[in-house]
């Protein structure tokens, strides 16, 4: 049987697909437009709900208020902009800092929105749920045949024409003492005496109690607010006076329904979307231009602010926080005012802050004149 020779010093060891042992380059393949060595904003930039900041994100995070949604449009590993990687393969590392921090500042209730290209997403898969995050659903961004446009040579490149991305939902996984909901639901029943049959006389149900709330494998469903104070009212009634309170989210008096209702992250899917967004790549005035004779677009990686928004909107209520770690033209953050969100955001790169900000600015501008839109 053939056999392949172990490669020299420095080769990747296919055992451990995840690295790689040279770093590779982040020098990006150079932008559209001259670089700002200075730009014309300070170094902070806020309105009534928007603060943006230059500089590196992982500087700022303890500085902002704690996200309800984190929208991620970072490395793709196609040297993208200056520091991104070369290849997927690195890009566990140039996320894990941001991840690990993400970590810290979240909640139950916080949603992220990992953007990549397929095979970027699932390097860093793994080093999210290392983190906490559950992976909740892939949608797919199909940019339609329009993107190509003819322009590929398939014998040449050997594959199918790429006109995707991916937006990848997580959630933060809520723990109490140390355990997921669903052992934590099991272990406080179980800790009142009071056999597992009670639960759906509890809940007032035929068996649904115990098949959903207390199942400990994939059919477990989150109890509604209405269910678990069903549930922790007949524990703290009927269970051994010794071990009250049940059901308890502050170890002191029993969870009501209103702290239940923060264990998990906010959604509501937006009327006739599923995980196949069918929607151009940005075309013509949707880009960000510098002003005047060039009308060069600034930023080769700009999101459509309608998707930014819906998911946006999917995923949080008014007055909540979005974090945007990754600015470049703060599509994040405008599609948050837009939705009556509040943002951070950051961008490290002085040119992008320069057009991000100037971009800012002119919305407010527009928003003042014309309202919301
Ligand atoms: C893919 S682009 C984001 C584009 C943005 N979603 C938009 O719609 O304009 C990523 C941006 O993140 C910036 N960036 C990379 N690392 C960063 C960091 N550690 N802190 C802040 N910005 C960073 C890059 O300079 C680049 O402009």
């Amino acid at each position: 049987m053939l056999r392949a020779a172990p490669g020299p010093p420095g080769t990747i060891d296919p055992s451990r697909p995840q690295e790689r042992s040279l770093p590779t380059s982040t020098v990006g393949r150079g932008r559209a437009v001259a670089p700002v060595t200075s730009p014309s904003f300070p170094s902070v930039w806020s309105d009534e709900t928007i603060e943006v900041r230059l500089g590196d994100s992982l500087n700022f995070y303890h500085v902002w208020d704690t996200p309800t949604v984190i929208m991620s449009d970072g490395g793709y590993g196609v040297l993208g902009f200056e520091g991104d990687t070369s290849d997927h393969l690195d890009l566990p590392n140039w996320y894990r800092p941001h991840i690990a921090s993400w970590s810290k500042h979240a909640t139950p209730e916080t949603t992220l929105w990992f953007w990549n290209s397929e095979i970027g997403w699932a390097a860093v898969h793994p080093t999210l749920e290392a983190h906490g995050w559950r992976y909740v659903n892939a949608n797919i961004w199909n940019k339609g045949k329009g993107h190509i446009a003819g322009n590929v040579n398939t014998r040449r490149i050997r594959r199918f024409p790429v006109v995707s991305e991916v937006c990848v939902q997580y959630t933060y996984e809520a723990r109490i003492d140390g355990l997921v909901l669903k052992e934590w639901l099991l272990k406080e029943w179980k800790r009142s005496g009071l056999p597992l049959r009670k639960a759906n006389e509890a809940c007032g149900v035929a068996d649904a109690a115990v098949r959903k709330y207390l199942d400990q494998g994939h059919l477990w469903y989150f109890p509604p607010a209405e269910m678990f104070l069903l549930l922790q009212e007949y524990a703290n009634t009927y269970g051994d006076a010794a071990g009250r309170p049940y059901f308890s989210l502050d170890g002191v008096r029993p969870g009501t329904a209103d702290e239940w209702r923060t264990m998990r992250s906010k959604f509501k899917c937006p009327h006739g979307f599923t995980n196949v967004w069918d929607r151009p790549a940005l075309r013509g005035s949707e880009r960000y231009k510098i002003h005047g004779a060039s009308g060069r677009a600034v930023h080769l990686n700009q999101k459509p602010l309608d998707l930014v928004e819906m998911i946006i909107a999917a995923s949080s209520d008014e007055g909540d926080v979005v974090w945007e770690p990754f600015g470049g033209l703060f599509s994040g953050c405008i599609a948050a005012k837009r939705s009556g969100r509040r943002a951070y955001g950051a961008e490290i790169d002085p040119t992008y802050y320069h057009y991000g900000v100037q971009r800012l600015a002119e919305h407010a501008g527009r928003r003042a004149l014309f309202g919301p839109r």
